[in-house]
């Protein structure tokens, strides 16, 4: 097809789609916060804007023979199996046995046996059980060797004991692809000790909006440090080409997420890109330029979409640009269960997906047996062709046969399998905490504070003080990084464990508090604070004020300047955050990102050495512009107009004289900035809300994905995406209720104002038994309870639907706006079950509310 016809062709399915999602946008299914998907006329596809890119990795007629030999003696059900990646908290080895899936992943926080402290002898058994089930061919499925995949992105992050580097925010601020190099072998090789053979490393997005909750997956805003660290990264995660290529040390790597998730619009997790095509490739695609070329061996399809049109299903994206133009000749596998947020497509089945050129489902929960028979029956019917099957598996053989699956032993047998002394290795560790030093980038440093002398009498304070946890983010042991302590990490060390030992020696005293009280006067307290660990959509903002509606760690600065000690600031966050009320209370404020297992290295810059010399300077540099408001989220190099509060490239250094004023404007510049919907639960509760259940006289926060407190069961639940959703049992034995909630009241009379709403989408399991109130709370014991039992009754069972409620209707019971402790509680004696997602207040929609104050009395 000549590139006109296909240009029209393609600009003929992008609109059509975009219509069709549009209208799809208008039902009660979706969100009532998300932006509709915009209309495509925009986007004219250019196929030349894509070159053919020069892969370090040939095809090799004889690799391929062996290819088309293997493939010629496939049964359908077979080659199909090798497209499904289920997931090992879905299936058994007696599945694999029967099945003979190509590969399976462990999701973050997934381990075997569901055990956070599984040994590496429990991961290789099983690696070795899923490998020899694999092989086995006593049932129907192929002795082709199945291969396992894991989210090994900050060094082998859901093993315990692993060596964790920085999240990948701190190694662009080190701008050094030799050491990125060094960090993703040692990543392979910890790794292979687990029997493992693939990752799903490294993530190349430029990310050009930091309210984006993977902010902290990126190197940077800007593509030039990413293009030069994806291929150092798949150099070091494979091997290089022409040198120990899928060696014994080596795991395949994948590019991700394909493409342009770095670049939604507002910063919106697995949201939409609306770039032009010359910005997709200039901007979000030099991750796969550098990582393709050096020969990556996989690339993971991205969850956004690019002008309204999901990448699962752009043939465009998948297959005309990546496979035949740059000719990218590896396997593309999904997101998780990404195929099922297709038009048209469930998680069970999706040959649009396939047609548009994917090769692997990436299929969690129970969903893979439904996929598995449904594409078989769609080849049957001729939905997808039985080409695209065999391109598809000829791409996974002809990985694995480069990777030598075939031919290496099992993994318990491979030669780096059971070396255990390797997790967490101090060579390893050794690398992690250079990348450490490497990494901190200094904002301020007035009168030349620090370097500190290890003689000086030190408080460090601050929740990130003595908590691992923290500083190692989400994707870490656990998939948000949340629920770990100092202890699941053996061998690892806090920020306070480094200056601790930094003191150990010197005449200096350290204590060590989180609130900030001390027994000695300290001649400098260093406070560590910043963000709480999150993962992916949970970690999405609405603005980059740091703690808003809740400025504990402000107080905690200003408290100790105003006893006369001086302030340094260790900040741990995964983005630049508007921080000019916490940068005006330090004397020195250091941008620590989020450091991984080796918090001891930060003493290292921090402190000088005994004798009064240096030891380390700093070298980090923002790769990341930092914002001067809080509404500056989206701030890149190279914009017109540029006015960041420091720019990309900043960094100070212990020869720097600058002096930063104390009088940066603390006002939040949201002020003039039209009303945008309030998200209080979008996926997960939003900042400042939590949840809490209660029953009868008991009251509890829910801290885990499945819990129950008396009269009230509480678990979470897929929707749209991935655990969006709360589904609620109430059993009638006492009264009973959830509560999003704050500790600070916020101030909401904007909204009350801007004839917003409540709106909610709920699904009602079986109708209540008795009342049902919908309430909010303000500060004291002001509250207004709407009766909503005659809404819920009308409604169909099983459906989600959304309702919404004028916020007039709260002010006329009683709500005070400028003081809301709880936007959204829901109660009742009865029983119950429903389930709940998307909670906004949404301006300009109360007087078109679904429900009006009248039916709630
Ligand atoms: C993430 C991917 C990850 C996958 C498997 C997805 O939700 O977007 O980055 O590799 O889960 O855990
Ligand atoms: C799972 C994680 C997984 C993530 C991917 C979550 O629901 O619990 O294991 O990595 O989804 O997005």
């Amino acid at each position: 097809m000549t590139i006109n016809n296909y240009s029209k062709s393609m600009t003929k399915l992008l609109i059509s789609s975009a219509i069709a999602l549009a209208i799809v946008g208008c039902n009660d299914e979706q969100t009532p916060t998300k932006p509709q998907a915009q209309v495509a006329e925009q986007v004219s596809e250019n196929i030349t804007i894509w070159p053919k890119l020069d892969i370090a990795v040939k095809k090799d007629d004889v690799l391929e023979a062996e290819v088309a030999k293997i493939l010629a003696g496939m049964t359908l059900e077979q080659k199909v199996a090798q497209m499904i990646q289920p997931e090992i908290r879905d299936i058994s080895v007696a599945d694999m046995r029967k099945y003979g899936f190509g590969s399976y992943l462990n999701g973050g926080g997934a381990f075997p046996d569901n055990n956070k402290h599984a040994t590496p002898a429990d991961w290789i058994k099983l690696a070795e059980d899923m490998y020899q089930a694999s092989i086995d061919d006593s049932l129907d499925g192929s002795t082709i060797p199945a291969i396992w995949g894991t989210d090994a992105v900050h060094g082998h992050n859901n093993v315990i004991g692993a060596t964790l580097f920085p999240h990948n925010i701190g190694l662009g601020a080190t701008n050094n692809p030799d050491l990125i190099e060094q960090i993703a072998a040692i990543t392979a090789k910890e790794v292979m000790v687990t029997g493992i053979d693939w990752v799903f490393a490294p993530t190349v997005a430029v990310v050009r909006d930091d309210r984006w909750g993977r902010t902290y997956e990126g190197y940077s805003e800007d593509p030039e440090i990413v293009k030069s660290y994806s291929a150092a990264i798949v150099k070091g995660l494979q091997g290089s080409a022409d040198k120990d290529f899928l060696g014994d040390e080596r795991v395949i790597s994948t590019v991700k997420h394909f493409l342009g998730d770095g670049g939604t619009e507002g910063g919106d997790d697995q949201g939409n890109n609306l770039t032009t095509e010359q910005q997709l490739f200039d901007i979000h695609a030099q991750g796969y330029v550098g990582g393709l070329s050096a020969g990556s061996q996989s690339v993971m399809a991205s969850f956004n979409s690019w002008h309204g049109v999901k990448n699962h299903g752009n043939k465009y994206l998948l297959t005309d640009v990546l496979k035949d133009q740059m000719g990218f000749d590896g396997f593309v596998v999904g997101d998780w269960n990404g195929h099922g947020q297709i038009k048209g497509c469930s998680n069970e089945s999706c040959p649009q997906s396939i047609n548009a050129g994917l090769d692997i489902f990436m299929v969690p929960t129970d969903a893979w047996k439904p996929l598995y028979e449904n594409t078989i029956a769609q080849v049957k019917s001729g939905e997808i062709a039985q080409t695209r099957i065999d391109d598809a598996v000829s791409r996974i053989l002809r990985v694995k046969l480069r990777a030598g699956i075939f031919d290496k032993p099992s993994p318990e047998k491979r030669t780096l399998s059971g070396k255990t002394e390797l997790i967490g290795a101090k060579a390893h560790r050794d690398v992690a905490q250079q990348a450490v030093r490497e990494s901190l980038v200094l904002l301020k440093n007035n009168e030349n504070l620090l370097p500190l002398s290890p003689h000086q009498n030190i408080l460090i304070t601050g929740d990130g003080a003595d908590n691992i946890g923290k500083q190692s983010g989400g994707w870490t042991i656990t998939w948000q990084g949340t629920g770990n302590n100092n202890d699941d990490f053996p061998g690892g060390s806090s920020i306070y464990d480094g200056i601790k030992e930094k003191l150990a020696n010197g005449e200096g005293a350290i204590e060590l508090s989180v609130d900030g009280s001390y027994s000695q006067k300290p001649d400098v307290a260093i406070v560590v604070f910043g963000e709480e660990p999150y993962a992916e959509g949970n970690g999405d903002l609405d603005n980059l004020e740091y703690q808003r509606g809740d400025k504990k760690d402000l107080a905690l600065l200003k408290s100790l300047q105003a006893q006369g000690i001086k302030v340094v600031s260790v900040f741990i966050s995964g983005r630049p955050m508007w921080v000019n009320a916490e940068l005006n209370a330090s004397d020195a404020f250091v941008a620590a990102w989020l450091p991984g297992s080796e918090g001891r290295a930060v003493s290292d810059v921090l402190f000088t050495k005994d004798n009064g010399d240096i030891d380390y300077d700093f070298t980090g540099k923002l790769s990341f512009s930092w914002p001067a408001s809080s509404v500056q989220t989206s701030v890149n190099r190279h914009d017109n107009n540029y006015q960041p509060l420091f720019p990309y490239g900043y960094g100070l250094t212990y020869a720097s004289t600058d002096l930063l004023a104390n009088d940066l404007a603390e006002v939040s510049s949201d002020k003039g900035v039209a009303l945008t919907a309030k998200k209080i639960f979008d996926r997960s509760v939003q900042k400042p809300w939590h949840v809490n259940l209660t029953s009868g006289e008991l009251t509890s926060p829910v801290i885990s994905n499945v819990q129950t407190l008396g009269a009230v069961s509480f678990k979470t639940l897929d929707k749209v995406v991935q655990e969006d959703a709360r589904s609620l049992i109430f059993d009638g034995s006492a009264l009973a209720s959830i509560t999003l909630g704050s500790n600070f009241p916020e101030d909401l009379r904007a909204y009350a104002e801007g004839d917003s709403a409540l709106m909610v989408n709920v699904r009602v399991e079986k109708q209540a038994t008795d009342k049902v109130y919908l309430a909010m709370k303000c500060e004291g014991s002001c509250r207004a309870a709407l009766d909503i039992s005659k809404v819920l009754a009308s409604l169909p069972e099983n459906q989600w639907q959304a309702i919404s409620v004028d916020l007039a209707c709260f002010k006329e019971a009683g709500a005070d706006f400028s003081k809301i402790m709880s936007p959204f509680k829901l109660s009742t004696g009865g029983k119950l079950s429903l389930s709940f997602a998307d909670v906004a207040i949404v301006p300009d929609s109360g007087k078109q509310a679904s429900i009006s104050c009248s039916t709630t009395l």
